[in-house]
């Protein structure tokens, strides 16, 4: 299994129309313009929707000139919510070309494409100007890509110098169970987990600076247990929309998730720094 069609599998990933049919939920047709509002509960792919999107917002201290590469855009829900609150310039960039496609459609019916330029590629090597921009952002993403020392070292050369990057990414916090290792190497593609020392050692040895780590663990075993609850009480009238394999396939997810935190093996982190 190559890296793209490994990701594909990721059950987060399948039955993408789940979007479309949202939206058709609220009244909103296939070529409708969609209010950016709409769509903010549909498309963040993280851990406290566009909460932890305005903490980073604020902490990065962006405005109507910023300059933002998000890496691993997913559809391309924090990319928007950015240029919708602040005002920057965000480029979305993203590996799998299906939910590039979605990210392209998303913004431009929700009147966002002045601001936000999608980018279909890999973060390891998609080619992109040396100091280009004044903050990186990536939202669980990072867990997804290899060789995170070679990646780092591309944020710090595509920031300006003082540029900002703000991760939030999966961490591991003690050795995987071999079945917990199965499932977060097939189900959740979590194929670069390390200790958050290790993280932070790779942004040091990249050349940033400033770089804090905060253990985001207990926070984030929370949100995923609830997380997980509140989609087990919902099956019916997702399913209703959705089809209950859809319904299905975020359970997987949801409950593998779950499970490793309660594991004690998986964890989670923030880290800031400056080129
Ligand atoms: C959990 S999603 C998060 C999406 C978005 N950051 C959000 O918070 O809504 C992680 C995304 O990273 C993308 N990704 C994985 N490896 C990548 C790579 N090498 N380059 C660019 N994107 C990648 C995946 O395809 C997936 O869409």
């Amino acid at each position: 299994m190559n890296e793209l069609s490994g990701l594909r599998a990721v059950p987060l990933y399948t039955h993408v129309d789940r979007i479309t049919r949202g939206l058709a939920a609220r009244g909103i047709g296939s070529n409708d313009a969609i209010p950016p509002d709409e769509l903010f509960a549909l498309d963040q792919w993280h851990y406290h929707g566009t909460d932890a999107i305005r903490d980073a917002a604020g902490f990065l201290g962006l405005g109507s000139g910023s300059r933002v590469l998000d890496i691993g855009a997913g559809i391309g829900g924090p990319a928007r919510f950015l240029a919708h609150a602040t005002g920057c310039h965000v480029t979305a960039l993203e590996l799998q070309p299906e939910l590039h496609r979605v990210g392209v459609d998303l913004t431009r019916r929700s009147g966002l494409a002045d601001r936000v330029t999608h980018v279909c590629g890999n973060a390891l090597s998609q080619s992109l100007s040396t100091a280009a921009f004044d903050a990186v952002i990536s939202f669980l993403a990072i867990l997804h890509i290899p060789d995170r020392p070679a990646l780092m070292k591309r944020v710090q050369t595509v920031l300006r110098p003082g540029g900002q990057c703000y991760i939030e990414d999966l961490a591991r916090r003690a050795p995987f169970a071999p079945h917990d290792r199965e499932d977060l190497l097939t189900v959740v593609q979590g194929v670069a987990l390390t200790s958050i020392e290790d993280y932070a050692a790779d942004l040091r040895q990249a050349g940033l600076v400033d770089v804090v780590a905060t253990d985001t663990t207990n926070d984030w075993a929370l949100f995923a247990a609830q997380r997980l609850a509140d989609w087990r009480r919902d099956r019916v009238s997702y399913a209703a929309v959705h089809g209950e394999e859809a319904w299905e396939a975020q359970e997987r997810f949801y409950s593998v998730i779950d499970r490793l935190y309660r594991s004690g093996s998986l964890g989670g982190v923030r880290l800031t720094a400056r080129a």
